[in-house]
């Protein structure tokens, strides 16, 4: 018997099976001719182990930042479990109970917002977003179209061809257009690399300032709405300075723009607040949510918006047209409604908010201490969420090549630690480290992470 329990035999014919059969995500198959696929077997709080009984501790929560509570949660299982039995699906144009529950647990965790539409997936919640924007125009004014959505460069919001037409990452959507019409890119705000090659706070915070040019340029009467996340993720962990979405605000208000935060990475706690914004002074029209919340246990995504938005779609039922015409068959089945419902609790009864700004501090601090290798570049994050920028020279900031990365990454995973990276986002940028441990995440686990960092950076410095 292996270590996990499974036959020797089986494990081999299980490695072959993955090689022939399984068609990976984000990955060049060419490699498992020399290397072997990486097959996860079972998990507990933060560690994992793989087919072979190898152990790791998960310094990325399930490899992109959506096991929130960590793994061997019971309870959510058989919460899950419990509602398949009962009853495992209608479709949403009925309600269920536990999707009814967690709707009202989202709009108590929102207060400003009003009512949740539940999909699977972010890609899928962001899509419903950009329809909504539209119809919502559509149903409002018969005298222009405001059907354009601007998206914010460095930004990730999703795989389908909508969502990566919103995306400014141009590596994610290299070889896969044409893409939408109507999807325009502004400038991102990452003060490290400044995109108006100002210094903060000597700057007016011009980053957000070139939105309005932008407006005036598509037209105000054509742009519906922006879309941006609260803190940048799979772009490069970005938090924008405390000024920057009042001011975006303030510009989407005057011209009639909705504002949607795209929540699927940093809702449900990853930052230290149960949603990524409230860090800032700004409330959006909608906001999508998906990976922390049911902690990946199922899969579940939702838009959440306004009543001021909801309202516009309450039409005469004879008008065949002005209702919200969509449907996700799985979109809130129960199943995942109640693994949510499950995992909330958890995050609130055992304060993990608190825990991931508590930790996530001490995180970031003992991070900073690396900047005493020259090749660090910069350290930024909140909560339990940090990235590590690393540059061959720290006057011109020139990224440390790909391969470079790599080898630290090699040296982190030796020793028994896995970390993220920018991969396949922004050209020449894809040199940074993320880490985005379970919110369960204790001291003692950031100092085998740090530790971990730390060795990997001597390694290839020495
Ligand atoms: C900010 C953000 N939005 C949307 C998505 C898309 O979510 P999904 O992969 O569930 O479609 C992601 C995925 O990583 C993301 O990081």
């Amino acid at each position: 018997m292996s270590h996990t329990g499974l036959m020797q035999e089986s494990v081999e014919a299980l490695l072959k099976q993955d090689r022939d059969y399984l068609w990976h995500h984000l990955t060049q198959h060419k490699v498992f001719q020399t290397n072997e696929p990486l097959v996860m077997v079972e998990g507990q709080g933060l560690i994992l182990k793989d087919i072979r009984g190898r152990e790791y501790l998960d310094a990325t929560s399930g490899g992109v930042w959506c096991v929130n509570v960590g793994y061997g949660r019971d309870s959510i299982a058989d919460a899950v479990c419990a509602q398949l039995k009962k009853m495992p699906y209608y479709a949403g144009t009925a309600g269920n109970i536990p999707t009814i529950q967690f709707a009202r647990k989202v709009i108590s965790l929102l207060p400003r917002l009003g009512k949740v539409f539940f999909s699977n997936s972010g890609s899928e919640a962001n899509e419903k977003a950009f329809k909504m924007v539209r119809q919502y125009f559509r149903l409002k004014y018969k005298d222009k179209d405001k059907y354009k959505i601007l998206y914010r460069n460095r930004d990730y919001h999703g795989t389908t061809l909508a969502a990566l037409s919103a995306t400014g990452q141009q590596e994610r959507k290299e070889s896969y257009g044409p893409f939408l019409e109507g999807f325009v890119e502004f400038p991102h705000a990452c003060c490290y690399r400044c995109p108006v090659a100002k210094t903060y706070p000597g700057c007016s915070i011009e980053c957000a300032l070139a939105l309005e040019a932008m407006i005036q340029r598509e037209g105000p009467d054509t742009v519906g709405a922006i879309i941006v996340e609260p803190i940048t993720a799979g772009g490069g962990i970005i938090a924008p300075v405390k000024e920057y979405y009042p001011l975006l605000q303030k510009i989407c208000r005057k011209y009639e723009v909705l504002m949607i935060m795209d929540e699927v990475v940093c809702g449900f706690g990853r930052t230290g607040k149960m949603f990524g914004y409230e860090h800032f002074d700004v409330d959006p029209d909608m906001v999508t949510m998906a990976k922390g919340m049911a902690s990946a246990y199922m899969p579940l995504s939702a838009t959440v918006v306004k009543n001021d938005v909801f309202d516009v779609f309450l039409n005469d039922p004879a008008d065949k047209m002005a209702y919200f015409r969509d449907i996700s068959t799985y979109g809130g089945c129960a199943g995942a409604c109640a693994a949510a419902l499950e995992s909330t609790r958890i995050i609130e009864e055992e304060h993990l908010c608190e825990n991931s700004r508590v930790v996530g501090d001490y995180l970031l601090g003992c991070l900073k201490e690396l900047r005493a290798f020259p090749i660090v570049g910069d350290v930024r994050g909140r909560g339990l969420f940090a990235g590590i920028e690393f540059v061959e020279d720290r006057k011109t900031k020139q990224p440390v090549s790909e391969p470079f990365l790599m080898s630290i990454i090699k040296g982190i995973a030796d020793q028994g630690v896995l970390v993220g990276r920018t991969n396949r986002s922004l050209p020449g940028l894809n040199n940074i480290i993320n880490l985005a441990p379970a919110l369960v995440a204790t001291r003692a686990d950031i100092d085998r992470i740090v530790l971990a960092i730390r060795n990997a950076i001597a390694k290839v410095s020495s």
